[in-house]
């Protein structure tokens, strides 16, 4: 029977133990984070196992899932580090924190691994680097995301920021647009603006960046009111703010890689 750990069973560890209960009724699952009530309630509904400590839970475990934030990685690496088998493979949901780092505390096989939050709905990219992931959990995994991307580990940060984080810059973008929007009831609204952004993206997706470009300039009348919402996008303080999403975003998450990878 296949032994796994999640360690740090918080949002994301939880949704990774739920999928994979849904998936795979037989594997034997342990868990742990320090609030042990909580890691107990979470166990129960899952028919997993808590444990307190991190080297119990990791015991024979084939696969050991770190779903620990950034902060706490370089303490729970430490913890388990004698404890490893090089038969193990390690899957790391932290942001920030490379392959790299991680296999200086291992000899086996460590894979990154980011779903998006909406992971929740088995929905959203996913985005995979490393080591890969175990045959008898692929056919698992594949199905928890829309799509997942095997992508190289140097792009790791900036795909997490275009993915994962992504689906969280487009709910914001949406809320925020509706907010403001002068109507009272605001889910027809929401509706078209999801089917546009559906339909966009079917037709843009069959084009290059340059006749992307091209959609922006045959979709407006001069001086039309298409045109007007261009200009507005197009205005260089509108574009740097865009691009600022994603580039404060990844200034932080090197920020944490030099904070948390001691
Ligand atoms: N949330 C997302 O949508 C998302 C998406 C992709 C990737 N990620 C990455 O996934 C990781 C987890 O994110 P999250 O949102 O799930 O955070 P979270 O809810 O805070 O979960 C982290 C868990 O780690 C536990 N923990 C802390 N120190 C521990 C220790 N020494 N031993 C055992 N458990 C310990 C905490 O336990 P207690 O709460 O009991 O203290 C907490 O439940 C992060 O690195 C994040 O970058 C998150």
């Amino acid at each position: 029977m296949v032994k796994i750990a999640i360690l740090g069973c918080g949002e994301i560890g939880e949704q990774i133990l739920r999928n994979l209960r849904e998936s795979d009724k037989d594997s034997e699952i342990w868990i742990t984070r320090r609030n042990s009530k909580k890691g107990h309630e979470i166990a129960e509904k899952y028919s997993a196992a808590y444990n307190e400590s991190n080297v119990k839970a990791i015991e024979n475990a084939d696969v050991i899932f770190l779903c620990l934030r950034p902060a706490d990685m370089y303490d729970v690496l430490n913890e388990i580090k004698p404890h490893v088998e090089g038969s193990q493979t390690i899957i790391s949901t932290a942001a920030s924190i490379s392959i790299e780092y991680i296999k200086r505390f291992f000899n086996g096989p460590v894979t990154r691994y980011i779903p998006s939050p909406l992971i929740t709905e088995n929905g959203g990219v996913a985005i995979v680097s490393g080591d890969g992931i175990p045959g008898y959990l692929k056919p698992f995994m594949s199905k928890w995301s829309s799509k997942m991307h095997v992508v190289d580990e140097n792009d790791m940060e900036l795909f997490t920021i275009l993915t994962s984080s992504g689906s969280a810059f487009i709910s914001t973008a949406l809320v925020n647009v509706l907010d403001r929007l002068p109507v009272s009831d605001k889910r027809l609204p929401k509706e078209l603006i999801l089917d546009v952004i559906d339909a966009t993206a079917e037709s843009l997706r069959k084009k290059s960046i340059d006749e992307c470009r091209d959609v922006m300039k045959f979709c407006s009348t001069p001086d039309g009111i298409t045109a007007e919402g261009i200009r507005v996008l197009s205005d260089e303080k509108t574009k740097n703010m865009l691009a600022d999403v994603v580039l404060s975003s990844l200034a932080k998450s090197k920020n944490m890689k030099k904070e948390y990878e001691k």
